[in-house]
C-alpha cells in the first residue's frame, strides 16, 4: 500500500509521496486496516460494532464494562451476567466477522477483573486491552493463551513502569502497546493539571510526550529484538489527525468518538443524536464518583451532578475496585447504562473532546474510509 504515485506532467513525471498505510502486524495477526475501535463501556461497542469494524479489516473491541446489563440476572448476580454476555458478544461479533480481529477492553480499575480475562480468553479472543490502571497482572492471568495482551499508557512514566515490570516479572514485551492522550472519551489517564496543561496551555505539548513514549518502546524493542507495534488514541477524527499519528511513528490508530455516531454501534439511537446536537462549548471535563478525569457531555445529570446534588442509585452492581456506594454523588454503572439505553437526561455520556464534530450518522466502513 506504501508508495509513490507517479504523475504524468506535460513533458515529465512529478512524484508525490503517499502516506505510507501498512496493515498492522501484532505477532501472527494481520490486521489490513491498522484502525483499532476503542472499546466503549458501558454498552456503547458490543459485538454489533466490535464486528463491524473487524469485518472492515479493522480490529473491534468489545468493553467488557458491565457487558451484561441487559442479562434477566444482572441486579442480583452481575458476575455472572457480565461472563455470560462476555461470550454472547464475542459470539456475535464473530459471526459478523468469522475471520476478523476481535477482542475486549477490560479495565483494571474493574472488581473481578481476573474473572473478565479468563471469560475474554476462554471466549476466544484475539487480543485483550487494558488500561485504567497498569494491568502488571495481565500475563500471569492471559496464562499460555494465544490471546494478544496490550496495556494502555498515556504518559512516559506509565508506559516505563508497565515495560520494565512485564520484563522483569514475565521477561516479556507488550504485543501491542496503545497511547491514549488527552483529547479521548471516558476516563482519562491523566490528573486535572496535566490536562489543563495539555489542552489549554502553550507549553503542553502531547506530542512530547508521545515521543518519550516511543523512545522507551525503541529501547525494549532493541533489548528483545523484537517489533512492539503501538496504536495512538485520543482525538482522531480525520485523515489529517490520522496521518500525524502515523508520522508520529503509530503503526495504528485507535479511535472510539467517531464510531459512537454509526448506524452499527450498539447504543441507542437517542445516545448518538446527543452527540450529532452537541456542540463545542457542551463537552467538559468531569469527575467520576471516584475523582478520576473523564471527558462527557454537559446534560441535566451533569448540572445537577455539578451543583452538589446526590442522585439516588440502584443497589450496588460491583463495578469499580475503588468505589464505596455510601459515599459516591452518584453510581457509574447506572448512570453509563442510561446512557447506553438511551436515557440521555439521567445518563453520563461519556465523549471524546471533538464529539461535537460530528453532523450525520454514518456506517463503520464511511468512518474508517474517512481515516485512512
Ligand atoms: C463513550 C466512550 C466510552 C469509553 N469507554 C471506555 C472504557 O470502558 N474503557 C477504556 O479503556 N476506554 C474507554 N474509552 C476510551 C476509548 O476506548 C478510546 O481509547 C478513546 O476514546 C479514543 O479517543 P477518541 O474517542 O477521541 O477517538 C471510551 C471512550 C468513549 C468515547
Amino acid at each position: 500500500m506504501q508508495g509513490l504515485r507517479i504523475f504524468r506532467l506535460c513533458g515529465g513525471f512529478k512524484k508525490e509521496k503517499a502516506m505510507s498505510i501498512k496493515p498492522l502486524k501484532i505477532g501472527n495477526l494481520i490486521i489490513e486496516k491498522p484502525i483499532i475501535q476503542g472499546g466503549m463501556g458501558v454498552g456503547i461497542s458490543l459485538g454489533g460494532l466490535a464486528g463491524a469494524v473487524a469485518k472492515e479489516g479493522g480490529i473491534g473491541i468489545i468493553s467488557a464494562a458491565q457487558i451484561g446489563y441487559r442479562e434477566p440476572d444482572f441486579d442480583r448476580d452481575p458476575l455472572a451476567a457480565n461472563i455470560r454476555a462476555i461470550k454472547k458478544e464475542y459470539d456475535k461479533a464473530r459471526k459478523i466477522a468469522p475471520e476478523g480481529v476481535i477482542g475486549f477492553n477490560i479495565m483494571v480499575a474493574m472488581r473481578h477483573y481476573e474473572d473478565y480475562v479468563q471469560a475474554a480468553v476462554e471466549a476466544g479472543a484475539d487480543i485483550i486491552i487494558s488500561g485504567a490502571g497498569l494491568p502488571t497482572e495481565l500475563p500471569r492471568l492471559a496464562g499460555g493463551s494465544e490471546v494478544k495482551l496490550a496495556p494502555i499508557v498515556s504518559t512516559g512514566k506509565s508506559a516505563g513502569v508497565i515495560l520494565k515490570f512485564w520484563d522483569k516479572k514475565y521477561n516479556r514485551v507488550p504485543d501491542l502497546l496503545v497511547i491514549e492522550g488527552p483529547k479521548a472519551g471516558g476516563h482519562l489517564g491523566f490528573t486535572r493539571d496535566q490536562l489543563t496543561e495539555y489542552l489549554e496551555t502553550e507549553t503542553g505539548d502531547y506530542d512530547g510526550e508521545i515521543r518519550k513514549i516511543f523512545e522507551i518502546v525503541r529501547e525494549y524493542e532493541a533489548r528483545y529484538q523484537k517489533k512492539i507495534p503501538v496504536a495512538v488514541a485520543g482525538g482522531i477524527e480525520n485523515r489529517e489527525q490520522a496521518d500525524h499519528a502515523f508520522a508520529l511513528g503509530a503503526d495504528a490508530i485507535q479511535v472510539a468518538t467517531r464510531f459512537v455516531t454509526t448506524q452499527e454501534c450498539d447504543a441507542d439511537i437517542r445516545y448518538k443524536e446527543a452527540y450529532l446536537r452537541a456542540e463545542k462549548g457542551d463537552i467538559v471535563i468531569v469527575k467520576s464518583p471516584v475523582g478520576m478525569p473523564g471527558r462527557a457531555i454537559c446534560n441535566g445529570f451533569m448540572k445537577k451532578v455539578n451543583a452538589g446534588e446526590k442522585i439516588p442509585h440502584t443497589a450496588c452492581h460491583g463495578c469499580l475496585r475503588k468505589c464505596d456506594p455510601a459515599e459516591i454523588p452518584y453510581c457509574i454503572t447506572d448512570a453509563l447504562i442510561h446512557a447506553a439505553k438511551g436515557e440521555v437526561e439521567d445518563a453520563l455520556l461519556f465523549c471524546g473532546a471533538y464529539a461535537y464534530k460530528a453532523e450525520k450518522l454514518e456506517t463503520v466502513k464511511e468512518v474508517m474510509d474517512s481515516l485512512i
